[in-house]
């Protein structure tokens, strides 16, 4: 089979030889930052909201990537192209990341010190067997004790690659079902997001959305946001607890790699009759609509 290519500080390489030293911030502090986004048929989504958060990103944890926005969107469109076709005809879509570090810089980190970042970007088929059956059953949910890291210490409005508050979280949900996905509520106990995805819910027919200040604003969630302003749809943004949540009708996961999924079960508890909900199910419908491919018939084909 094809081999897939990945870019690394300037060079297009065969994934396997893209390899960074032991020695890079960013593997041994987790000193990175990071951003993915996922194809349609080859078609990368949204390429110039992720490039922008990227930035955003980056600005945040003080890493210049030496390069500039223009730079970052060509070679993701090129990592893209160079797995085209034969290697894509194999994996379906993908999920492209582009991440920086901050490099081989030695010891505290000092802005005087001149660093060279580590720049890559790099392609990985979507996960279709593991989110399948979601669409059709459901996912359940757990809030966990872990709760998501408050602005005051890391903005969650940064996508950095040290994800091990989301870890735990997940750690926690799993250990409890297997099946369930990770819900963080904030230091005040509001509803924040997943461990790699936002959350949404629908009580008395309006979408709530999470305050913005403790969860990611995934590309995703502005995007079902959008389609279900299109829908009708009204929206709410709030402080909302878990009692907020147990009234509701219907609930989402929203992320790049499924776009959205919905939640039948919070904490063992049914949300409206315990199925996926009609409101999900026509946003789903409509994001299809919106990149010409049926993202539920896709994830059964590939799965
Ligand atoms: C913590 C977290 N929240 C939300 C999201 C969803 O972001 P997006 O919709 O842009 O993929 C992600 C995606 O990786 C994430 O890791």
């Amino acid at each position: 089979m094809a081999e897939r290519f990945a870019y690394l500080n300037g060079d297009y390489v065969p994934e396997r030889d893209a390899k960074v030293s032991v020695l890079d911030r960013g593997f041994r502090w987790g000193d990175a930052v990071y951003d993915a986004t996922r194809t349609f048929d080859g078609r990368l989504f949204k390429l110039h909201e992720h490039v922008e958060r990227f930035f955003r990103s980056l600005r945040y944890a003080r890493i210049d990537p030496c390069l500039d926005r223009a730079a970052v969107t060509a070679f993701c469109e090129e990592v893209v192209r160079r797995n085209e076709p034969a290697r894509r005809a194999a994996d379906g879509d993908y999920i492209l990341t582009m991440q920086a570090s901050r490099g081989l810089v030695g010891g505290i980190y000092s802005p005087s010190e001149s660093a060279t970042p580590t720049v890559t970007a790099y392609c990985m088929p979507l996960a279709f067997a593991t989110h399948a059956r979601y669409y059709r059953n459901g996912a359940p949910v757990i809030v966990t004790a872990t709760r998501r890291t408050p602005p005051e210490s890391v903005s969650p409005r940064a996508k950095v690659s040290n994800k091990m508050n989301h870890f735990q979280a997940e750690f926690e949900a799993k250990a409890a079902d297997p099946d369930a996905f990770a819900l963080m509520l904030d230091t005040d106990g509001n509803i924040a997001e997943s461990s790699g995805s936002d959350f949404l819910f629908i009580s008395n027919g309006v979408l709530r959305i999470p305050q913005r200040r403790t969860h990611l604003t995934g590309v995703s969630l502005l995007t079902a946001v959008e389609l279900a302003e299109k829908l009708g749809l009204e929206t709410d943004e709030g402080a909302f607890t878990q009692f907020d949540l147990y009234q509701a009708e219907e609930a989402m996961l929203t992320a790049s790699t499924y776009c959205l999924l919905p939640v039948v079960k919070v904490n063992g508890l049914a949300l409206g009759d315990g199925k996926p909900g009609p409101i999900v199910g026509r946003l789903l419908h409509a994001w299809s609509e919106l990149v010409g491919v049926d993202i539920v018939d896709q994830a059964f084909t590939r799965a």
